[in-house]
């Protein structure tokens, strides 16, 4: 096995958050779904795809350096919330949750010298900063268009789309990737 047993351990905590927030994300567009926030539905359902995604990278990455992965079971997920904006603050709370375990996980990796394991995780140094910002941009809407029904329908138009388009302001930032 080319990954230490503690190494192995933490990113199996990782499997587990991912396929956590995989749940949560789905729970969450399923309440925008049925009070009638489909922009946010699409958002969510998209977000919960992500992290099946994320989850599904760790698990090959450490089938692949000769350990086991190890498929989770999840807790049922909170299925109702107050209002459109505590779903974003959900999601940026689990984020920032997110960020602090990779970065353990880049900190385990530097101490024992795992060349190959910092650099896969640089993938989501990167993902992170992409997220935190997707779900601030979002939280900003509330505050710049407001909160009554005229400004919760456009924010809730705004999100079917809105991935895509900060992704590609993102982008146009950075240096292209060789
Ligand atoms: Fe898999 Fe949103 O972090």
């Amino acid at each position: 096995m080319r990954i230490s047993t503690e190494l192995a351990k933490a990113i199996n905590d990782q499997i587990s958050y991912e396929a956590s927030s995989t749940q949560a994300y789905v729970a969450i567009g399923s309440w925008c779904e049925r009070t009638g926030y489909n922009g946010a539905a699409t958002f969510f359902f998209e977000q919960a795809a992500e992290e099946n995604t994320h989850m599904l990278k760790f698990v090959h990455y450490l089938n692949n350096a000769g350990a086991e992965a190890i498929i989770p079971a999840t807790e049922k997920p909170k299925g109702n919330f107050d209002s459109l904006e505590s779903t974003f603050q959900a999601g940026l709370k689990s984020e920032q949750t997110v960020t602090k375990l990779i970065n353990n996980l880049v900190e385990i990796a530097e101490r024992e010298k795992d060349r190959a394991t910092y650099s896969f995780l640089q993938w989501f140094v990167s993902e992170q900063i992409e997220e935190e910002t997707l779900f601030g941009t979002i939280l900003q809407k509330f505050e710049i268009i407001g909160r009554d029904k005229l400004a919760i329908y456009q924010i809730d138009q705004s999100l079917a789309s809105i991935r895509s388009e900060i992704m590609a302001k993102g982008d146009s930032q950075q240096p292209p990737a060789n």
